[in-house]
């Protein structure tokens, strides 16, 4: 069967158009030079708005049948970041060491990493994992947990 991945671009001025979204399409490219099994991207770019977060992971997970959900953006400490909520709303269990070690991998990068909140979590039998909005910062998150990846899907089989 074809994995179906969620690629959920979390931000207010990329879903009014405002400027082009660039990590939505840096996560695609970066999947496609990972994967080697077959794969079907599920994109979406939406506000900032926690029940609006919410409504999409739930959908991509039940409805679409992805088995992994990647999100982009909203997890800073601004009043309207509000992704690592909506995750946390939405899944039955929470995956600290994602978040862990994406933050201690960035913080090698840049000292502003700590401001990010990402985390990930597990509903039903789908990973759902937040990454940071800079695009640059999704190769240097997902370089560091992608290998944990295949197996914690395994694991919910
Ligand atoms: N992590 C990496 N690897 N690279 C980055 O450039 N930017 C940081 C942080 N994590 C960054 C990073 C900054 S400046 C912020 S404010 C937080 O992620 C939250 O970003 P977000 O609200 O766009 O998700």
């Amino acid at each position: 069967m074809t994995a179906r991945i969620g690629i959920v671009t979390v931000s207010d001025r990329a879903s009014r158009g405002d400027y082009e979204d660039r990590g939505g399409p840096a996560i695609r490219q970066y999947l496609e030079e990972v994967l080697t099994s077959e794969w079907e991207a599920v994109p979406r770019v939406i506000p900032d708005e926690q029940q609006i977060v919410e409504n999409t992971l739930v959908d991509l997970v039940d409805v679409e049948q992805c088995s992994i959900v990647i999100t982009t953006g909203g997890t800073g400490p601004a009043l309207r970041d509000i992704t690592p909520e909506a995750t946390e709303a939405v899944c039955q269990k929470m995956m600290p060491g994602f978040g862990e070690l994406m933050r201690k991998v960035s913080l090698e990068k840049v000292p502003t990493a700590i401001l990010s909140r990402q985390t990930a979590g597990i509903r039903g039998k789908a990973l759902l994992l937040n990454l940071p909005g800079q695009p640059k910062a999704i190769a240097e998150c997902l370089d560091a947990v992608f290998p944990a990846i295949p197996y914690c899907i395994d694991l919910l089989e």
